[in-house]
C-alpha cells in the first residue's frame, strides 16, 4: 500500500512511498483511510525524523478488518480516530479505544479535522477546570488547536480572548466565539483566569502577565521555538497560579478517547463546534497545503485527501 514518508528531496518535506501493510494488534480494527489532517507537529517531525520514516495522527475512513476481541465498530462502519504516527496511509491499524463512529452527515475532511486538535483542546480546557463566568486567554488562536480551543471555551460560558499574529489570522474568530480579538496583546489590559498557550516564547512571557492571582496557565505547544521566559515577579505576583504542560499522547492515557471523540463528532453535528477545515488538497500533491500552513497562511485545518 501507499503512505506519506518523510523525505529530503522536494520541498514539501514528505513523499508518497510502498510500505507494508498494517501489523493487526489484538484490540486493534484496520481502516481504509479517505482523508488526513496535517498538525503542525507532523510538520515538524519532517525536519527531524530519518528520510523514510511514517507520519500522521488523524485520520477518517471505514473500518475494513473489525478487532478480532469483537470491540469496536463493525466492517463497514465510517469512523475517525487518532493513528500512533502512521495513519497517512491507505490503510491503518487503531486501537478501537481511539476511534468513534461517524455519521454520514460529517464529511471525510471535517471528521480527519476533529481528533488531534480537538482532543487537545479539550483536555487543554479540562485542565483548567470551571469555565462558565472565567475568562480563557488563547493565543494561536488562529490556528488548527486554537480555532476549537476558542469555540469549546465560548460554549462552555467563558468569556474569549483570542490572540493572533495578524488581522488576516483573526478571519472568522468572532463568529467562534471570540469576545476580544487583540495581535498578541498589543491592546490587552483585560486579567485573565485561564491561559492556553501553544506559541511560547515573547507571547507567553506577554500573556503570563494578564494571569490572575490563582488562575491556571495551560501550555501545550512552543511554536515559536524558543527558551520559555516569564516575567521576573512571575510568582510573587500571581500567587497561587498553577502551570501545566499538556502531551496529548500522555493525556490520552488518562481519558475516555473513544467518548471524547464522539463528543466531539456529536457537537459538529449538533452545529455546536466547526472543525475548521481551511484547506483541503489531494494526498498526491501536498506541498502547497503544508507550505501554506508551515508559513501561517492557513486559518485553520489542512486536510489530505485519499
Ligand atoms: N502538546 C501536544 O500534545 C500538542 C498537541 C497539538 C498541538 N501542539 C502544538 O500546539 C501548537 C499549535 O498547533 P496547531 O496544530 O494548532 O498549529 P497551527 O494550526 O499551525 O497554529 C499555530 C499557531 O501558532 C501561531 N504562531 C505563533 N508564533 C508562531 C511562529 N513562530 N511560527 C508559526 N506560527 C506561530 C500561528 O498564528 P499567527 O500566525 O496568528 O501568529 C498559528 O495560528 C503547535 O506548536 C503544535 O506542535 C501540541
Amino acid at each position: 500500500m501507499k503512505a506519506l514518508v518523510t523525505a529530503t528531496d522536494g520541498d514539501s518535506g514528505v513523499r508518497l512511498d510502498s510500505v507494508a501493510e498494517p501489523e493487526l494488534l489484538p484490540g486493534q480494527a484496520v481502516v481504509a483511510v479517505s482523508a488526513v489532517a496535517v498538525n503542525r507537529g507532523e510538520l515538524s517531525l519532517t525536519a527531524h525524523l530519518p528520510p523514510g520514516s511514517r507520519l500522521g495522527w488523524d485520520v477518517a475512513g471505514t473500518v475494513v478488518h473489525a478487532a478480532a476481541d469483537g470491540r469496536g465498530p463493525a466492517v463497514g462502519t465510517r469512523v475517525l480516530g487518532l493513528a500512533d504516527r502512521d495513519g497517512w496511509a491507505e490503510r491503518v491499524a487503531l486501537d478501537t479505544g481511539r476511534l468513534a463512529k461517524l455519521p454520514v452527515s460529517l464529511d471525510w475532511p471535517a471528521a480527519a479535522a476533529l481528533p488531534v486538535a480537538g482532543l487537545t483542546a479539550l483536555y487543554a480546557l479540562q485542565r483548567a477546570g470551571r469555565l462558565l463566568g472565567r475568562t480563557v486567554l488563547v493565543t494561536g488562536a488562529g490556528g488548527g488547536v486554537g480555532r476549537v480551543a476558542v469555540q469549546l471555551a465560548s460554549a462552555a460560558g467563558a468569556r474569549v480572548i483570542a490572540w493572533v499574529g495578524s488581522a488576516d489570522r483573526a478571519q472568522g474568530l468572532d463568529g467562534l466565539g471570540a469576545d476580544v480579538v487583540d495581535l498578541y496583546g498589543a491592546k490587552h489590559t483585560e486579567p485573565v483566569d485561564i491561559l492556553l498557550d501553544s506559541c511560547g516564547g515573547e507571547v507567553l512571557s506577554q500573556a503570563f502577565r494578564a494571569v490572575v492571582p490563582g488562575g491556571t496557565v495551560v501550555s501545550f505547544g512552543n511554536t515559536a521555538g524558543a527558551e520559555l521566559r516569564l516575567p521576573a515577579d512571575w510568582g510573587r505576583a500571581r500567587p497561587g497560579v498553577s502551570l501545566h504542560y499538556l502531551h496529548l499522547f500522555d493525556e490520552i492515557t488518562r481519558h475516555d478517547v473513544a467518548g471524547d471523540l464522539a463528543f466531539l463528532v456529536q457537537l459538529v453535528v449538533e452545529n455546536r463546534l466547526d472543525p475548521q477545515v481551511a484547506r483541503v488538497a489531494d494526498w498526491t500533491d501536498p506541498a502547497p497545503a503544508l507550505r501554506g500552513l508551515k508559513d501561517r497562511q492557513v486559518n485553520g485545518k489542512v486536510v489530505l485527501v485519499l
